[in-house]
C-alpha cells in the first residue's frame, strides 16, 4: 500500500514537471513574424477562382500565391471590404478592417507551440453573434497541397459560396474541401481557442465537412487579456495522427498555414483571416519558423 503510493506520487511529479517544461518555451527569444489579418466578406474560393471577378483567378491557378500580389494591401482590401464597397452585401457599422497579428513559432522533441498576439479593435456596437465568446482563435494546417487552395491560400478552400452564412447559403453547410475526406489526405487540421468562460480549445479538421472535434494532437490552448491586447498559445504534438485528422509535422518539411480571428463576438463568416502562409521547423525559408527551443 505505502509503496504504491510512493510510486504514484513519484509519477505525478514527473507528469507536473514534463508539463511546465513543455508550456514554457522563452517567447523573447522566437522571431516574431508579423501578419495582417483582414476582413474578406464574402470573398469564398468560388469567387477567387473566377477569372470574370477576380484579377488574380489565372495566376492562382497556376500556383501564384495570394501573398505573391496581395501581402503588402492585405489591410487596404479589409477596409474596401468591409465598407461594404466590396464583396459584403452586409456591411457591419463601426467593424475593424484588418487587425494586426504577431505570431511566433517554437518547438521542442514533442511539441510545437504556436503564439498569436493581436489587439481587440473597438468594438462595433453591433448584435452579438456569439454572446459566449468575445474572440476566437484559430489556425489551419495543411500538409502537401493536396486540399483546394492549401499552398496557395492557406484556409482559402475551406470557404465556400454555399456556407450558412454567406448570403443565399444552405443551413446545413459549414467549412468544407470540396472531394476532401481524411482517409485521402485532403483535408486541413483545424485547433481553436475561444475566450468564454466554459469554452474547451477546439481540435478538429476540415474535409467533407467541418469538425469541431476528433483531433487527438492539441495538447492545451491558453490565451489572456491583458489591456485589451490577446495573447493566445496553442501547444499542440509535432506527431499528430493524420487517420484523426491531425497533420504530422517533421523537419524538413514545409506545411501550409492560416490564421483566423473571430473579434467582436463574430460567428461564421464575419471573422479576420490571413492569406496563406509556409510553416517549418527550423527552416529560415519558411515564412514561419518554428525554432528549436
Ligand atoms: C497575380 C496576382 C494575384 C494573386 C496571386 C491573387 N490575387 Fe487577388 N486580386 C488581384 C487583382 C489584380 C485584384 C483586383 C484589384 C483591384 O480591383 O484593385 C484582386 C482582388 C482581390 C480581392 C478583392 C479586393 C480588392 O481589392 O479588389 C480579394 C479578396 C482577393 N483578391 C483575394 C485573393 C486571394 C484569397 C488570393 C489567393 C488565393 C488572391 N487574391 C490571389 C490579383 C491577385
Amino acid at each position: 500500500m505505502k509503496s504504491s503510493f510512493k510510486l504514484v506520487a513519484g509519477m505525478a511529479l514527473t507528469l507536473a514537471v514534463g508539463a511546465a517544461f513543455a508550456a514554457a518555451p522563452n517567447w523573447d527569444k522566437v522571431p516574431a513574424k508579423k501578419i495582417t489579418l483582414f476582413y474578406p466578406g464574402t470573398a469564398a474560393m468560388e469567387w477567387i477562382t473566377k477569372g470574370t471577378e477576380h484579377g488574380g483567378a489565372k495566376a492562382v491557378k497556376k500556383g501564384e500565391r495570394c501573398i505573391d500580389c496581395h501581402e503588402e494591401e492585405a489591410a487596404d482590401i479589409g477596409n474596401k471590404i468591409v465598407s461594404g464597397q466590396k464583396l459584403e452585401p452586409a456591411p457591419i457599422k463601426g467593424k475593424a478592417g484588418s487587425i494586426p497579428l504577431t505570431v511566433q513559432a517554437a518547438h521542442d522533441a514533442e511539441n510545437l507551440y504556436v503564439r498569436m498576439t493581436f489587439k481587440s479593435p473597438a468594438a462595433s456596437g453591433a448584435a452579438k453573434m456569439d454572446a459566449d465568446n468575445q474572440v476566437k482563435a484559430a489556425f489551419m494546417l495543411e500538409d502537401g497541397g493536396k486540399a483546394d487552395l492549401a499552398a496557395q491560400g492557406g484556409c482559402w478552400g475551406t470557404c465556400h459560396a454555399d456556407a450558412r452564412t454567406m448570403p443565399g447559403g444552405k443551413d446545413d453547410k459549414k467549412k468544407y474541401i470540396a472531394g476532401g475526406s481524411v482517409a485521402s489526405g485532403k483535408y486541413l487540421d483545424l485547433v481553436q481557442w475561444q475566450s468564454g468562460k466554459k469554452a474547451k480549445p477546439v481540435d478538429g479538421s476540415v474535409a467533407e465537412t467541418r469538425n469541431m472535434s476528433g483531433g487527438t494532437s492539441l495538447v492545451s490552448a491558453e490565451g489572456k487579456n491583458a489591456g485589451g491586447t490577446w495573447t493566445v498559445v496553442f501547444t499542440r504534438k509535432l506527431a499528430g495522427n493524420p487517420a484523426a485528422g491531425d497533420v504530422a509535422l517533421a523537419a524538413g518539411k514545409q506545411y501550409n498555414i492560416g490564421f483566423a480571428v473571430h473579434d467582436d463576438h463574430a460567428a461564421g463568416r464575419f471573422h479576420h483571416v490571413s492569406f496563406g502562409y509556409t510553416l517549418g521547423l527550423d527552416d529560415a525559408k519558411a515564412n514561419i519558423n518554428a525554432v528549436k527551443q
